[in-house]
């Protein structure tokens, strides 16, 4: 009877031990399965990310519903001391809170940012501004070279830059291994004092991806000639890192101003108060470093991309979470033990927080421009007036790249809000200042008028919103339409993203609302 009982205790334990060993075997096969590489020879077309999809369905399949995150918010109606701030600038035009990479490439030809061209040669904008938005362009890179690719203006490759922000942006197509196709990313880490991509570990490329264009940056103006000898001017995307970024919890942002003074760089001249401003663009990463998450080396992906289980498959979910509040099981729970409910309370504390200072400070900001502008009108001089700008260029730098990336007041709250009361302290420094110079030009009572409405703002800011709105439907309707009629011939569209992309005929543009 011990005996039986003991063959039969070895018996189940043998029987788990197998169905254990077939797990891992599984579990193992799956794994190769997972990442097996397409092909020795890569992926024809890898630009479209349709042809992915017969290797890898579920990472396809989940990567197309980027396209569920189809809303955005008008931040200039938000936030209307924005307008203020931007004044002279292309944001002041037009400006959403961002949606999913579905629409990357679709929304940056509909902004009024990159205005109404009539041509390739016409403008405004340059080539580099295609760069964060398609798995086309490191292509073009590839094929013409990194400064022929940044050599004109933006319209020279509207129907080169068809697919939106896809597979080949984040992976090698031979191996499917994670990569990063544009040179200045390690062009930054390198002036930073950082491990390259290839240097670092399989953690942190997990977030490095990401930091091809979570990132800030602006056009460095670079002079070359090319194989003719022909003298050209490129605008190089470049990260400001040179003083490093994310040491103990702080983003880098003094060091960029730093660096970006020291070269005497302006993204524009202000139009209220002739300040020499910087924009800050989506310093994601560079916020990321700085939090506890990014000490802590819980990478974008973790929380952005998690695993997910579908039967017996693990596989990471690349509808690239737009909230993982929505998707706390699978984004946070692994670590943290508290409830759903209060983790979220405590985030959303932070937010409000966050938007308490960014409220004061913009408000100073906004001010502080319009009085200079009433100073300049009254005869101060801009000997009188250059220390005010630097106050406010200082400012506004500080403020914007503590919430130009929506995510920082999570990422880094206590940077965040650092960089978000120092704004405000350099812009209440500089109207310190602007009343000396008010009163001496009699001007001792002067009240900035007020900014609250996006269209009270604008109209300080002299937005003809209706004159950029014709001019860009034109253009849908003549150049856009050009392009398209030829990337589609050439074969180089994926015909569906232009269907329910153009979002420019549903009401769900900003400046096109029916
Ligand atoms: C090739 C450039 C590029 C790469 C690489 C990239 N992004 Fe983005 N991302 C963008 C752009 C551009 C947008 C804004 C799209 C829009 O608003 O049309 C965006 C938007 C987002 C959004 C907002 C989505 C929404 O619905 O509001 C999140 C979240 C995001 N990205 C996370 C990530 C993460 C995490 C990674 C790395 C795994 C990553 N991104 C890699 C360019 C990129
Ligand atoms: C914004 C960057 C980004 C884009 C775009 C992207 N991936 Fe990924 N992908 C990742 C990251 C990050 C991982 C996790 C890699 C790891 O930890 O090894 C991943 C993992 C994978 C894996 C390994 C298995 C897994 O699920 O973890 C495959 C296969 C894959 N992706 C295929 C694709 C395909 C196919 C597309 C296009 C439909 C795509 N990826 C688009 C970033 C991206
Ligand atoms: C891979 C593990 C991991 C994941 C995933 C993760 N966290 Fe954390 N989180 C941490 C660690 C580690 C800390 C630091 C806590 C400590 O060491 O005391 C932290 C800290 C926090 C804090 C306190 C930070 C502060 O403000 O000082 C909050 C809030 C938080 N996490 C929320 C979240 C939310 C929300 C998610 C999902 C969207 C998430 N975490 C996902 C590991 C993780
Ligand atoms: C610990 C989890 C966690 C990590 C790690 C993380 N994020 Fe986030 N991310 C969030 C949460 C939570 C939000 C806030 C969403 C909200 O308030 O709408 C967010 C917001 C964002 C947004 C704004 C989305 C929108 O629609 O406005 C972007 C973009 C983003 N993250 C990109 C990144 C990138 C890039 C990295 C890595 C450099 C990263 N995140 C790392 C959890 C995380």
């Amino acid at each position: 009877m011990k005996f039986k009982l003991l063959l039969a205790g070895s018996l189940v334990a043998i029987g788990a031990m197998a169905l254990l060993a077939n797990n891992i075997n599984e579990k193992e096969k799956q794994r190769v399965e997972l990442t097996k590489a397409p092909s020795e020879a890569g992926i024809v077309g890898k630009e479209k990310s349709e042809e992915w999809a017969k290797y890898y369905p579920r990472q396809f399949d989940s990567w197309k519903k980027t396209k569920e995150y189809d809303t955005f918010a008008d931040m200039l109606a938000k936030d209307p001391a924005l307008n203020i701030a931007w004044a002279g600038y292309a944001f002041s035009k037009d400006y959403n809170s961002p949606r999913g990479h579905y629409y990357a490439l679709q929304d940056n030809i509909n902004t009024l940012r990159t205005g109404a061209p009539v041509d390739a040669k016409t403008g405004p904008l340059p080539t580099a501004c295609w760069t964060c938005k398609s798995p086309d362009v490191p292509r073009l890179i590839e094929e013409d070279g990194e400064l022929e690719y940044f050599t004109g203006k933006w319209a020279k490759y509207g129907s080169q830059i068809v697919n939106s922000i896809g597979c080949a942006n984040c992976h090698d197509d031979k191996t499917a291994q994670l990569k990063v196709r544009v040179p200045h990313l390690d062009r930054g880490l390198q002036a930073a004092g950082l491990k390259t991509f290839e240097e670092s570990t399989h953690q942190d490329k997990r977030s490095l991806v990401c930091a091809q264009c979570h990132v800030e940056y602006y056009f460095k103006k670079t002079e070359w000639k090319d194989a003719k000898g022909v003298d050209k001017t490129a605008m190089v995307v470049t990260l400001p890192w040179a003083n490093g970024i994310g040491k103990e919890g702080n983003a880098g942002v003094e060091g960029m101003i730093k660096y970006y003074d020291e070269i005497g760089f302006a993204d524009w001249t202000h139009s209220i108060s002739k300040t020499p401003m910087l924009k800050a663009q989506h310093p994601g990463y560079e916020f990321w470093k700085s939090g506890i998450h990014g000490q802590k080396g819980v990478s974008c992906a973790d929380c952005h991309m998690p695993y997910t289980q579908e039967g017996s498959v693990k596989y990471s979910d690349h509808q690239v979470k737009e909230n993982p509040l929505d998707s706390m099981d699978q984004s946070c729970m692994n670590c943290h033990r508290e409830s759903e409910s209060k983790l979220r309370g405590i985030v959303h504390q932070k937010y409000e927080r966050k938007e308490f200072l960014n409220k004061v400070a913009f408000d100073n900001i906004g001010k502080a421009h319009l009085e200079t502008g009433k100073a300049m009108e009254l005869g101060a001089t801009d000997a009188e007036l250059k220390d005010i700008r630097t106050l406010i260029r200082h400012a506004q730098f500080k403020g914007d790249m503590a919430v130009a990336a929506h995510g920082n007041y999570f990422h880094a709250p206590e940077e965040t809000l650092r960089l978000l009361s120092s704004a405000s302290e350099d812009a209440q420094e500089a109207r310190l200042l602007l009343v000396k110079v008010l009163a001496k030009y009699g001007a001792i009572d002067f009240m900035a008028p007020e900014f609250d409405t996006k269209e009270k703002a604008q109209k300080l800011a002299k937005v003809d919103l209706a004159a950029l709105a014709a001019e860009k439907m034109k253009f849908k309707q003549t150049l856009e339409q050009e392009w398209k009629k030829e990337a589609k011939a050439k074969g180089r569209a994926n015909p569906e993203m232009y269907k329910d992309a153009d979002t420019i005929n549903d009401g769900k543009s900003s400046w096109n609302k029916k």
